[in-house]
C-alpha cells in the first residue's frame, strides 16, 4: 500500500483509446476528490505518434461528453513498470507487447487488461481499435470506457489504497 497510486492506460498509438481512458478516469477521480491520491497517465506501445495530441475524432467524441483530452502521446518504456502501481492494456495485443518488455519480476497484478473490469465484456476483453473505422467506433470506445472506469476505481480503492 502507498499513499499515491500511479496508473497508466496503454494502447498502440496513444492517440485514441488510452488518452480517452486517461481523460474519463481522471474526471471520475476528480469528482470523487481522489485526484491528490491517484495520478493518471497513458502511453502507447509504439512510437508512431509521439508528442501528438489525441486524434481529432477521439477529442471530438470526448468533448461531446464534457471531457477535454489534452495529453501528448508518449511511448511506454520498460523502466516505466517501476513507476506505475497498475498498467492497464487496452487490448490483448497491447498486453502481449507490454509483457514482452516487462521485467520477469513484475508482479502479475501490476499489468492487467482494462476490459477485465468491464461488467458487460461478454468475454471480449479488447477495446476495439477505432483508428481505421468510422465515427461509430469512437462512440463505442467511449461507451466501453465510461462503464469500465467506475469498477476499475472500486478495484483500486479496495486493493491499492490505504483505507481511510
Ligand atoms: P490507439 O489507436 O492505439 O487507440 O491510439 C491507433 C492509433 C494509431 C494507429 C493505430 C491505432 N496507427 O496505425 O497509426
Amino acid at each position: 500500500m502507498s499513499e499515491i497510486i500511479e496508473i497508466s492506460f496503454v494502447c498502440l498509438g496513444n492517440i485514441c483509446r488510452s488518452p480517452l481512458a486517461q481523460g474519463v478516469f481522471q474526471d471520475l477521480v476528480k469528482r470523487e476528490q481522489l485526484d491528490d491520491q491517484i495520478i493518471v497517465s497513458s502511453a502507447g506501445t509504439s512510437a508512431w505518434h509521439v508528442d501528438d495530441l489525441p486524434d481529432q475524432r477521439m477529442r471530438q467524441t470526448a468533448q461531446s461528453k464534457g471531457i477535454q483530452l489534452r495529453s501528448r502521446a508518449r511511448q511506454f518504456q520498460r523502466k516505466d513498470f517501476r513507476q506505475f502501481d497498475l498498467v492497464l492494456a487496452m487490448d490483448e495485443s497491447n498486453l502481449a507487447n507490454l509483457e514482452e518488455i516487462a521485467p520477469t519480476t513484475l508482479p502479475k497484478h501490476k499489468l492487467m487488461l482494462f476490459r477485465s473490469f468491464d461488467p458487460e465484456s461478454d468475454g471480449n476483453l479488447d477495446v476495439p481499435d477505432p483508428y481505421y473505422g468510422g465515427a461509430r467506433g469512437f462512440e463505442e470506445v467511449y461507451q466501453v470506457v465510461e462503464r469500465t472506469c467506475p469498477p476499475l476505481l472500486d478495484y483500486i480503492k479496495a486493493n491499492l489504497m490505504d483505507s481511510p
